[in-house]
């Protein structure tokens, strides 16, 4: 595996990406990791990653630089570089100036991390500080017109530095040099595959439930199916799963989730129906933040019951995905962003005395697909789309009533139909309606009419961090709107959401 070092950089995930493309397992921690813990970890290579910070500042973040004597291959990215060489005796200096964007790489020797790769070619930068010597031992392997020191290289430590993003796609060589760092230099293996994790990961939690009782939320969501199925396959009937319907799902979804999760997954679901308890919950309620504690609350409550009932249950299983693990974890050591709880079960494990599984948790959401078809799990299961948490409360703007999410159930449902006959619901990360609270006036027959107007939202995107509006056919939003207009009792006009997250957000709530 490959330890990543995390010192802040936008690009952290996109390393660990990368690294796992060649089927390498790599884990990311704050720099305030212990020799011993790296130890411990046994890792056979190590990433510093790039960050905001200059080293030069009195509260850069620096990890111990005892990790230069364990033995291990060290690949310093940008701030990471200059941390490797400030403490291992060089100096670093602001330029005075960023270097941001294209350069043109030059390459000295084609050998190390640079074997097999071209001599001249383009790399992404991203710094103000540069280095100004290198310490003992390292020689300059590749420079830029900016940038003398561009790559550097203990060869017999086998410590590796460059001062550009290798794991950025604008980067020609950057895939190479990793793979070069991964397999010649740290001697990893190919051994990270969907299959290899899923029977790791089924002896793991075997180990960890014995012959305990777990339980688990199930949304009909791809990342808690997932989870079901790797730990039914670990514990079998020891699992038991639990459904609530909270009366804000999509057009007939409960039922045709029931089907479906009873139809494929074999395994113990007690389905709860509490709808009435949440729209009581949520009458007259507008803010949006409000909607979500509420729902939230009212969750836990109706899931706690619930669990209750499940006699000698140790273990509460969740489907965390590592994007929420890493945001969580800040480059200069705690916590930072409270972790997003999909199904705000957060505070059930410490009042319940559970303990937690999170079988996910290392894994990025198209790996979650990759394993759940490992795991057999059917494509309409796989190739949900995500949906949140408190559902079509936070699409319904403003005011919660049955007439209005009706309206937009069936706003919602044309939608999607026509959306998925025209081959696009896997393509996009999200496609849905808004119901907004204002009306507006139209004219339908002879009569004047003052009604609804709803929003089309389509997204796309890889992680839901950032996201573009989808570029849909006019002719395809033509025709959803003409039908939603029609066929939709209350409705009146149609609008598409075309901006971007960041600085929209994907929901309007
Ligand atoms: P935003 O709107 O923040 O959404 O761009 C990013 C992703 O998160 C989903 N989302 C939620 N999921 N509970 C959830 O479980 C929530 O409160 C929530 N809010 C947004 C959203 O659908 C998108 O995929």
């Amino acid at each position: 595996m490959i330890l990543i070092i995390d010192f802040g950089s936008q690009y952290n995930q996109l390393i660990a990406r990368r690294v796992r493309e060649h089927h390498v397992y790599c884990q990311i921690e704050p720099p305030s990791i212990t020799p011993e813990a790296v130890k411990a970890l046994d890792p056979d290579g190590i990433i510093l990653s790039g960050g905001p910070a200059s080293i030069y500042e009195k509260n850069s973040p620096k990890a111990d630089s005892a990790i230069f004597d364990l033995g291990i291959p060290v690949l310093g990215i940008c701030y990471g570089m200059h941390f490797m060489v400030d403490a291992l005796g060089g100096a670093v200096r602001s330029t005075g100036k960023r270097e941001y964007g294209f350069a043109e790489l030059k390459v000295k020797k084609q050998e190390g991390i640079f074997k097999g790769l071209n001599k001249l070619s383009t790399c992404w930068m991203s710094h103000g500080d540069s280095i100004d010597k290198l310490p003992s031992g390292f020689k300059t392997a590749a420079s830029t017109t900016n940038t003398e020191m561009a790559a550097a290289v203990h060869a017999r430590k086998k410590l590796y530095a460059v001062q550009f993003h290798p794991e950025v796609a604008h980067t020609q060589i950057g895939k190479k040099m990793l793979r070069n760092f991964l397999y010649d230099m740290c001697g990893c293996k190919r051994s990270w595959t969907m299959k290899s994790f899923a029977r790791q990961s089924i002896a793991e939690i075997r180990q960890t439930a014995g012959d305990k009782k777990v339980i688990l939320g199930l949304s009909g969501g791809v990342d808690s199916s997932v989870t079901a199925m790797l730990i039914h396959n670990s514990i079998g009937k020891r699992l038991t799963c639990i459904f609530v319907d909270n009366g804000l799902l999509r057009k007939d979804e409960a039922l045709k989730l029931k089907a479906t999760l009873k139809r494929h997954l074999d395994i113990n679901i007690r389905f709860v129906s509490a709808r009435s308890r949440f729209l009581k919950a949520l009458t007259k309620v507008t803010d949006p933040e409000k909607k979500r504690k509420i729902i939230g609350r009212v969750f836990m409550e109706v899931f706690e019951a619930e669990a209750r009932k499940i006699k000698g249950a140790e273990f509460l299983a969740q489907g965390t995905l590592y994007p929420d693990v890493i945001e969580s974890v800040s480059a200069f050591g705690g916590p930072t962003s409270v972790i997003k709880s999909h199904h705000n079960v957060g505070g059930l494990p410490k009042k319940m005395k559970l303990k937690l599984i999170e079988p996910l948790k290392y894994l990025f959401k198209d790996e979650v697909r990759l394993l759940g078809k490992e795991l057999g799990l059917p494509e309409e299961l796989i190739w949900r789309q995500p949906f949140p948490g408190p559902g079509l409360a936070i699409r319904v703007i403003g005011e919660i009533t049955t007439r209005r999410l009706t309206i937009l159930r069936e706003v919602d449902d044309i939608l999607l139909q026509e959306i998925k006959k025209a081959g696009y619901y896997k393509k996009l990360w999200q496609s849905f309606a808004v119901l907004l609270p204002i009306k507006s006036v139209g004219v339908m027959g002879d009569l004047r009419t003052y009604e609804n107007i709803v929003a089309l939202r389509a997204v796309t995107s890889k992680d839901a961090m950032t996201a573009d509006w989808a570029k849909l056919p006019h002719k395809l939003l033509g025709m959803i709107s003409n039908r939603i207009i029609n066929e939709v009792k209350g409705v009146n006009r149609v609008v598409y959401d075309i901006s971007s997250k960041p600085p929209s957000t994907i929901e309007w709530e």
